[in-house]
């Protein structure tokens, strides 16, 4: 499997930022949720430091992955209706809005708290905006309520992958799975 896509088949690094960065959004999401409950103590507020962490990892990820997407060729959509080949592209572009706005929430909402912000340890981030407690409870909604709308579109997503795997037997799973390959 080579390192860049061709016209049948994503190759390995559009494959490594597609399945990590799904694997740590919905693990930071659960994770997100699961710690929020949690009683106050020095755990909890190391949870939340990893919580952070990896949400900025998936947005640095994202960046790359958009420089990387640039330059690479991209498959050729398998044949089928035009209107299911447009859904497949607006769902994605959703998506690739969806996985850039939940960090960004996470980091306005910890700026609206006033709350450190340290990437693993390593080095800290700025406040994207000033310490504002209303503001605050706007940008915690809009956090939260991403995740949900998330899941929802990954209903549509993955059903459809599902659907040309299972019903139309094409090579829609196959391409982007990360040992598949088309099968014709
Ligand atoms: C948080 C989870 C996920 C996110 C954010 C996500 C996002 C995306 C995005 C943005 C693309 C478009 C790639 C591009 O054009 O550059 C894509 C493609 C794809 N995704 Fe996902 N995905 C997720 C999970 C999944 C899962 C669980 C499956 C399968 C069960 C899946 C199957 C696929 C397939 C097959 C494609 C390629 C479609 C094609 O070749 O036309 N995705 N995904
Ligand atoms: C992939 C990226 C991320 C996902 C999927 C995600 C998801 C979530 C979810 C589902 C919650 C639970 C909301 C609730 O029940 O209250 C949460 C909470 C939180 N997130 Fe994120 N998040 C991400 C990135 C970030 C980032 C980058 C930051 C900060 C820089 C952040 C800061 C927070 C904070 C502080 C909370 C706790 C809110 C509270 O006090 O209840 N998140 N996140």
């Amino acid at each position: 499997m080579s390192l860049r896509s061709t016209d049948r088949q994503w190759g390995s690094v559009a494959k490594f930022f597609h399945w990590i960065m799904a694997l740590a959004i919905l693990v930071n999401g659960v994770w997100g949720l699961l710690m929020s409950d949690m009683t106050p103590s020095m755990t909890k507020i190391s949870v939340y430091a990893w919580h952070k962490s990896i949400g900025l990892t998936v947005l640095a990820l994202f960046l790359l992955r958009l420089v990387w997407r640039a330059f690479d060729r991209r498959p050729q959509d398998e044949p089928g209706p035009h209107w299911q080949q447009l859904a497949a592209h607006a769902v994605h572009g959703v998506l690739y809005l969806m996985i850039v706005a939940l960090p960004l929430t996470g980091w306005w909402f910890n700026s609206l708290r006033g709350f450190p912000l340290q990437f693993f340890k390593l080095f800290n981030l700025p406040a994207i905006a000033a310490k504002n407690e209303d503001l605050a409870k706007v940008a915690h909604e809009a956090h939260e309520l991403l995740f949900w709308a998330l899941l929802l579109v990954l209903v549509a997503h993955v059903g459809a992958a599902i659907k040309h795997h299972v019903f139309d037997n094409d090579n829609v799973l196959r391409r982007m799975l990360p040992f598949g390959r088309p099968r014709n």
